[in-house]
């Protein structure tokens, strides 16, 4: 875990350390510095967003429970490995942006069993609005990643999670697999979900008056998916 500081925020700095966030190398920054660009074409922004999001589903597919695995090597030696303890892998999506997280993971993990919770934000009030939801069965009980690149206000989350947690599935069991947010965002989700795992590439400073992260990326489904020209 990174200690970048956030003193000038007293309670999100607890939040913040609850996270997971992939360490700051040059290469995580080179990546950002290429994604974040405003001048960064769609092609451009998928390339490094990919690649940054490959980088947090492993570490999120490492978050998972694991128990020892001791394979034999082909020279007769023991390797002291781990394995995961729930065979199928269960991932549900918030479209648009969280389908490129789900892409990604399909690469990794092709026989992923993957579910959808459809929520938008109302673009005015920036209030989350719930549309649709399509789940795998067996989901109860099960350790369950959350997909969506982008946490500002939380309150898509959160309401999938609420979501989640009416199919059966335990805060604790969800590891969220965020691309970009920042400490207002972390401290309200753990202010209502205090057991939930978060992995994120990377933590923000904070939030403007207009809900935009700072200094942020802009929006992620729009640039993905290149909405406009
Ligand atoms: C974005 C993003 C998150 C949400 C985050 O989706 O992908 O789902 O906003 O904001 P919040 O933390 O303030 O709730 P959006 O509704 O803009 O839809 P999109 O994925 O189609 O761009």
């Amino acid at each position: 875990m990174s200690n970048h500081s956030t003193e000038t925020l007293d309670r999100p700095t607890e939040a913040v350390r609850q996270v997971h966030e992939l360490a700051r190398t040059d290469a995580l920054l080179a990546l950002h510095a290429a994604a974040r660009s405003a001048d960064a074409t769609q092609l451009e922004f998928v390339l490094a967003t990919q690649r940054i999001m490959r980088l947090l589903l492993e570490d999120a597919l490492g978050r998972l429970q694991h128990k020892d695995s001791t394979p034999t090597t082909p020279i007769g030696a023991t390797f002291p490995g781990r394995r995961r303890v729930q065979q199928e892998t269960f991932a549900v999506s918030v479209p648009r942006a969280g389908d490129a997280l789900e892409a990604e993971l399909r690469a990794i993990v092709q026989d992923a069993r993957l579910g959808k919770i459809l929520i938008q934000r109302d673009p005015v009030r920036k209030v989350p609005v719930f549309h649709w939801s399509k789940l795998p069965d067996g989901l109860a009980g099960k350790e369950v990643l959350l997909l969506d690149p982008m946490m500002a206000t939380a309150g898509t989350v959160k309401m999938a999670v609420s979501i989640l947690a009416g199919a059966g599935v335990r805060p604790a069991d969800i590891v969220l697999v965020n691309f970009l947010t920042c400490p207002e965002a972390l401290e309200k989700l753990f202010d209502e979900y205090p057991e939930i795992r978060v992995v994120t590439s990377f933590i923000d400073e904070g939030l403007t008056e207009q809900a935009f992260m700072h200094p942020g990326i802009g929006d992620f489904g729009d640039r993905y998916y290149g909405t406009y020209r």
